[in-house]
């Protein structure tokens, strides 16, 4: 709580009242059945910034996320919206492995000139080629939970699975950390690390509904 300013609650209080008055707006305008879920996702995101999750940064970053993929429209719980989120950290960490590769084509910069950072690149290529691997498997995880008796995957698989991707993240922002590509990464990992705490935060909200069924 001491991190919130009383601007940027005022800040985060503004977006939210705005992205709820064009929602609402659209639904009014919508024509009733075709009612869309953009207030599942308002909900879901102000819960994961609030106890127990505490995600340390700004809802409309969740919000903005989410909302910019249509998928979040047909969305029916957390457990969708996390999906969601998976697949666009997915999404990510393959436009990853695509700019590793033009960072280190074969006589570019880098790969003649700099090999140190050419070998952290490298690594980290690795890295988010295990992210887009791991990130199917958690896709599937999350899709089946609860959907195949008691073969399917327990309630800890849901969480853990997204966890290694974090874990991902950071080897790749310690291996290029003192090398001459540090701050372009850096950047580029600042988001996924945001996309893969929220997807699991949203999976933790929706197993915490679970509980209380
Ligand atoms: C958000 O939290 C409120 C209060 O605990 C709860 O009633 C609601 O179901 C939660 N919404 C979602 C989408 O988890
Ligand atoms: C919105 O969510 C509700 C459940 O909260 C679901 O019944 C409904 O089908 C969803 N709307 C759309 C357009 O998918």
């Amino acid at each position: 709580m001491a991190a919130t300013t009383p601007m940027a609650s005022m800040a985060i209080s503004t977006v939210v009242v705005m992205l709820l008055s064009s929602a609402m707006a659209a639904h009014a305008s919508g024509g009733g059945e075709k009612a869309d879920n953009t207030s599942l996702v308002m909900e879901a995101c102000k819960n994961i910034s609030g106890e127990p999750f505490k995600v340390g940064f700004l809802p409309e970053f969740c919000a903005s996320t989410l909302l910019s993929d249509h998928r979040s429209a047909e969305a029916k719980d957390c457990r969708d919206l996390a999906l969601i989120t998976a697949d666009i950290l997915k999404v990510h960490a393959a436009a990853m492995v695509g700019k590793v590769d033009n960072m280190l084509r074969e006589g570019g910069r880098i790969a003649t000139k700099d090999k140190i950072a050419a070998r952290a690149l490298r690594l980290c290529r690795a890295d988010y080629g295990g992210m887009v691997n791991t990130l199917q498997i958690c896709h599937n995880i999350i899709q089946d939970f609860g959907r195949k008796g008691k073969h399917g995957p327990t309630p800890s698989e849901l969480p853990e699975c997204v966890e290694k991707t974090t874990n991902s993240i950071k080897d790749c922002t310690a291996e290029v950390c003192s090398t001459s590509v540090a701050r372009t990464m850096a950047m580029a990992n600042e988001i996924l690390e945001k996309l893969a705490i929220v997807s699991k935060a949203l999976i933790n909200l929706f197993l915490a509904g679970k509980k209380d069924l």
